[in-house]
C-alpha cells in the first residue's frame, strides 16, 4: 500500500496535491512519500518480530541522502555495492556498523575505506575476492567480517537481466565450491566468518524460489558446522516483488513468516536486502503532456520525461501504470503511447495506454522510486530531473533539477 491516491477528482502524494508540486519544481520530477518509505521498511521489521535480524535496504534502488536518512532514522542497515553507496550512506547518517557489502569486483580502495569506518560485512563473491579483502584486511591490521555470496542455481523465475542465481550468473561462488572456499577463508588470518548470503533476483512475486535458495544454504549450514566452521547470520538478499499490474506479490510478512518457519530452533541472525520492496512504490515520476500526435495509424502523447528519467520501460520492456493527475473527460479519448521526445524508438514510457488527455496535462508514472532516478543519464544533453519528498502535508526539494552548466562541469575543450 502506498500514500498516492485521488482526493477531490486529483491525485494526492499523501496530503499534497500533485499539481502544487509540478507548479513549484516543474516537470519531469520524482515524488517520493516519506509514509511510504517508512510503512514498506516497518513491514519487514515488524514481520521479524523478537527474531535477531538487520534489514539492510540496498541503497541501489534510490540513493538520494533524504531517501537514506529516513531509513537511518528507523535504524536501517544498509546493502552497498560501492564506496559511493557507502559515502552515501555515511553523508545521510546511516550506522557503519550495519552496512553489508555486496558486488562482485570490490576494489583495494573500497575494502580499505569499508575496514576504516567498520562495516558489518562483506559479501564475497569468489575465491579471488576473499584474498583480496585479506591482503587489505593484514596490510591495516585488522579483522574483516565476512560472509559468502553462494550462487544457489536455483531459477527466480523473473526477467532474464534481473535473475542473478543461476549458474550461467557472474555472480557469487558456485555451490558446488561453497564448502572448499569457506575451508580456505578459515584459513585466512584476517578474516572473520559470519554468514552465508544469497541473491537470486529481483521482482519475485513467488516465496518457493527464496525457501529453494535458502534449503541450499541451510545444507551449507550443517555441513560447514560438522567441518567445525560456525556461522552466524544468513542473509537471503533482496528481491522480493512488487505490484506492477497485476502481478501479486507475497508481502514482507508472508515472507518473513515462511523463512522464520524454517530457521526455527537455529541460532541464525537473519540478513534481508530489500530495495524495490520498500521503494518502488513510495515515489512516481511526475510528467506533462507537452503534446498529441496521431500518425493516422496511433496516438502519441508526447511528454516531457523520456527514457532517459525512466529506462524501465525500454530497457526491460517494464509496464508501469500511468495515470492522470486530474483525470478528464472533455479532452481526446484514445489508445495512446506516451512517448518521451529522445530520439530513439524505444523512448516510451508505456504503449497502449486508455487515456482522455489535452495538451499541459499531468502524468503520474507510478512504482518509479526503485531503479528510476538511479538509472537516470544525460542521454540526449538533457538534465537531469528534480527530486521531491512528501511528509504529510509538507514537501521538500531533495534533490535540485541539474542545470546545463552543471551537466557540462567536468567536460573540457581542447587547448588547440
Ligand atoms: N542485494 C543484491 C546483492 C542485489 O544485487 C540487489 C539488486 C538487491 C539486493 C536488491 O534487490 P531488490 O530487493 O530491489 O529486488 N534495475 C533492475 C533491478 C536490478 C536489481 C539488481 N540487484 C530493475 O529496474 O528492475
Amino acid at each position: 500500500m502506498d500514500h498516492f491516491f485521488y482526493r477531490d477528482g486529483e491525485l494526492f502524494a499523501e496530503d499534497v496535491p500533485v499539481t502544487e508540486l509540478a507548479k513549484q519544481y516543474g516537470t519531469p520530477c520524482y515524488v517520493y512519500s516519506r509514509a511510504t518509505l517508512e510503512r514498506h521498511y516497518t513491514a519487514y521489521t515488524k514481520a521479524m518480530g523478537e527474531h535477531p535480524h538487520l534489514i539492510c535496504y540496498a541503497v541501489k534502488a534510490n540513493s538520494n541522502l533524504a531517501v537514506l536518512n529516513v531509513l537511518a532514522k528507523l535504524g536501517a542497515g544498509f546493502d552497498i555495492v560501492s564506496v559511493g553507496e557507502l559515502e552515501r550512506v555515511l553523508a545521510a547518517g546511516g550506522d557503519p556498523a550495519k552496512v553489508v557489502f555486496s558486488g562482485v569486483a570490490k576494489q583495494e580502495a573500497e575494502i580499505a575505506r569499508a575496514l576504516e569506518v567498520g562495516i558489518h560485512c562483506f559479501n564475497v563473491e569468489s575465491e579471488f575476492e576473499l584474498e583480496r579483502i585479506q591482503k587489505v584486511a593484514a596490510q591495516m591490521d585488522q579483522q574483516a567480517a565476512i560472509s559468502l555470496r553462494i550462487n544457489p542455481d536455483v531459477d527466480a523465475k523473473t526477467h532474464p537481466y534481473i535473475s542473478t542465481g543461476l549458474k550461467e550468473n557472474k555472480f557469487g561462488i558456485s555451490f558446488d565450491d561453497a564448502i572448499s572456499v569457506f575451508q580456505k577463508a578459515a584459513q585466512l588470518p584476517n578474516l572473520e566468518i559470519l554468514g552465508v548470503d544469497c541473491h537470486i533476483g529481483s521482482q519475485l512475486t513467488e516465496i518457493d524460489p527464496f525457501l529453494d535458495a535458502m534449503d541450499r544454504l541451510l545444507f551449507l549450514v550443517d555441513e560447514l558446522a560438522k567441518l567445525g566452521i560456525k556461522l552466524k547470520h544468513l542473509d537471503l538478499g533482496g528481491g522480493l516483488g512488487v505490484r506492477y499490474q497485476q502481478e501479486i506479490p507475497p508481502e514482507p510478512d508472508t515472507y518473513a513468516k515462511a523463512v522464520m518457519e524454517k530457521i526455527q530452533g537455529r541460532n541464525l541472525t537473519l540478513v534481508f536486502e530489500p530495495g524495490r520492496s520498500i521503494a518502488a512504490n513510495a515515489g512516481i515520476l511526475v510528467t506533462q503532456v507537452d503534446m498529441l500526435k496521431d500518425n493516422g495509424h496511433k496516438h502519441f502523447a508526447i511528454v516531457d520525461a523520456a527514457m532517459n528519467d525512466l529506462i524501465r520501460p525500454s530497457l526491460y520492456n517494464a509496464w508501469q501504470d500511468i495515470i492522470q493527475v486530474k483525470p478528464r473527460t472533455d479532452g481526446l479519448q484514445a489508445n495512446f503511447d506516451i512517448v518521451g521526445p529522445v530520439c530513439e524508438t524505444g523512448d516510451f514510457l508505456g504503449k497502449g495506454r486508455e487515456l482522455n488527455l489535452k495538451p499541459g496535462d499531468l502524468l503520474a508514472v507510478r512504482s518509479a522510486g526503485a531503479y528510476g532516478f538511479v538509472m537516470s543519464s544525460n542521454y540526449n544533453s538533457r538534465n537531469r530531473a528534480a527530486e521531491v519528498m512528501v511528509d504529510k502535508g509538507q514537501h521538500h526539494l531533495i534533490r535540485a533539477r541539474e542545470t546545463f552548466s552543471q551537466q557540462i562541469a567536468n567536460e573540457y575543450l581542447l587547448p588547440n
